[in-house]
C-alpha cells in the first residue's frame, strides 16, 4: 500500500478557522437557573485564519502557549474536527471528508497515553497493526529491520506494554506510529516525563525514522530541547493566530544580539536572570547598576536560549 502521493506538499491549510459555541455562564445561583432556561451562547474562535504549507519530510515544531489552538489544529488535520472556514488537504486527502483514508496515511503519538494494547507483548501489537493497515510482509520485515538498526528492540519486543518503563513505552509508541509508513506523524509532547538520556534516545529515533522514511513530522511540545534537536522550522500560534513561521536559524539570528545575564546576589540561592538586547542595553552598565544595590557573588552571560526566544515571541 503506497500512501505517499507524488510531489504535492504533505499538508496544505488555507485560511482555516475553527469556532466553538460556548455557553456564556451567568453568575450565581439565579444566573445558573437563568442558564437552564435561556442559554446565552458566544462564539470562541480557537483557530483563526491559519494558512500553512508543510513539505514532505519536514519536521516542524508547532508551538504556542496553552489554549493557543494547537490541539484544535491537529484535530482538524487528522479529521477529528471539521474547520468552520477554509480548506485542508493532507497528502491529497480532505481529512474531515475522508477520515478512514486519512487515518491510513497518518500516525499519532500522545506523550501521556499509549495507543498500544496494554497487555500484549509489543510484537503482537505490531502484528495487529500490520493486519489493520494491510502492511505487506516484505515492507513489514524491512521496517522491523530498520527499527533494529535504530534501537535495541530485543528488551522490549516480547514485553507487554504495561510492564514497560515510561521510556520503553514511548519508544514503542513511536515505532508503532511509524509501522505502516505513514506520510505524516504527529507527535504530542513525545519526551514528557523522560530523563535526559531517554529524551536523547527518543530524539535520535525520530530523526532516524524521518531521515530513512522521509516522514513529515508535526511536533507539539513545551520542551525546547525537543525543538532544538528536531525542528528546522517552527510555527508559533497564539490566540488562534499564526504569529511566526520560519526557520529556527532565522529565529536565532533575529535574536542574535540577545544575551541572558545571570547574577547570583548575596543572600540569595537562586540566580537572577535577565534577557538583554545588547544593541539597546550595555551588559556592563546593567551589572554596575545592580552592583550599586547588591553584592554580586557570581555572574554568567549566556546566549539566549530557545526557551527564552519563544517566551519573548509569546510576549510579543
Ligand atoms: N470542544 C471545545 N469546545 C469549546 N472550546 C474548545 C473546545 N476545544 C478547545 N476549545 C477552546 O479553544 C481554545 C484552543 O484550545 P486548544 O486547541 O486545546 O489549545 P492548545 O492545544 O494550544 O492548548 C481554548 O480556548 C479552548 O478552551
Ligand atoms: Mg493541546
Amino acid at each position: 500500500m503506497s500512501k505517499q502521493a507524488s510531489n504535492e506538499p504533505a499538508i496544505v491549510m488555507e485560511h482555516v478557522s475553527k469556532n466553538f459555541k460556548v455557553l456564556n455562564r451567568r453568575e450565581g445561583l439565579s444566573g445558573s437557573i437563568k442558564d437552564l432556561f435561556s442559554r446565552d451562547y458566544k462564539t470562541l474562535q480557537a483557530v483563526s485564519d491559519v494558512s500553512l504549507t508543510v513539505g514532505r519530510g519536514e519536521i516542524i515544531g508547532y508551538l504556542g502557549p496553552n489554549g493557543a489552538g494547537k490541539s484544535t489544529t491537529i484535530k482538524m488535520i487528522t479529521g477529528v474536527l471539521e474547520p468552520s472556514e477554509g480548506k485542508i488537504m493532507v497528502n491529497g486527502v480532505v481529512p474531515y471528508q475522508n477520515r478512514t483514508r486519512n487515518s491510513e496515511q497518518i500516525g499519532v503519538v500522545f506523550g501521556q497515553r499509549s495507543q498500544l494494547w496494554w497487555s500484549l507483548p509489543l510484537i503482537e501489537s505490531f502484528n495487529l497493526l500490520r493486519d489493520i493497515y494491510l502492511v505487506e510482509e516484505k515492507e513489514y520485515k524491512d521496517m522491523l529491520e530498520l527499527y533494529r538498526s535504530l534501537v535495541d528492540l530485543e528488551p522490549i519486543l516480547h514485553k507487554p506494554v504495561r510492564q514497560m518503563s515510561l521510556g520503553q513505552r514511548t519508544l514503542s509508541d513511536i515505532l508503532a506510529a511509524f509501522l505502516h509508513n505513514p506520510a505524516i506523524v504527529f507527535l504530542d509532547e513525545p519526551t514528557i516525563g523522560l530523563d535526559v538520556a531517554m529524551k536523547s534516545k527518543i530524539r535520535d529515533l525520530i530523526l532516524g525514522l524521518n531521515a530513512q522514511k522521509k516522514t513529515t513530522v508535526i511536533l507539539t511540545t513545551h520542551d525546547m530541547g525537543d525543538v532544538d534537536a528536531l525542528c528546522k522550522r517552527v510555527v508559533i500560534i497564539d490566540k488562534g493566530k499564526k504569529i511566526y513561521d520560519n526557520d529556527m536559524d532565522h529565529l536565532k539570528t533575529f535574536f542574535g544580539s540577545y544575551r541572558t545575564l545571570r547574577m547570583r546576589l548575596d543572600g540569595e540561592d537562586e540566580w537572577t536572570e535577565r534577557v538583554i538586547d545588547e544593541n539597546k542595553t550595555d551588559v556592563m552598565k546593567e551589572i554596575e547598576k545592580t552592583q550599586k544595590e547588591h553584592k554580586i557573588k557570581d555572574i554568567q552571560v549566556q546566549e539566549i536560549s530557545t526557551e527564552e526566544i519563544i517566551k519573548k515571541i509569546y510576549e510579543g
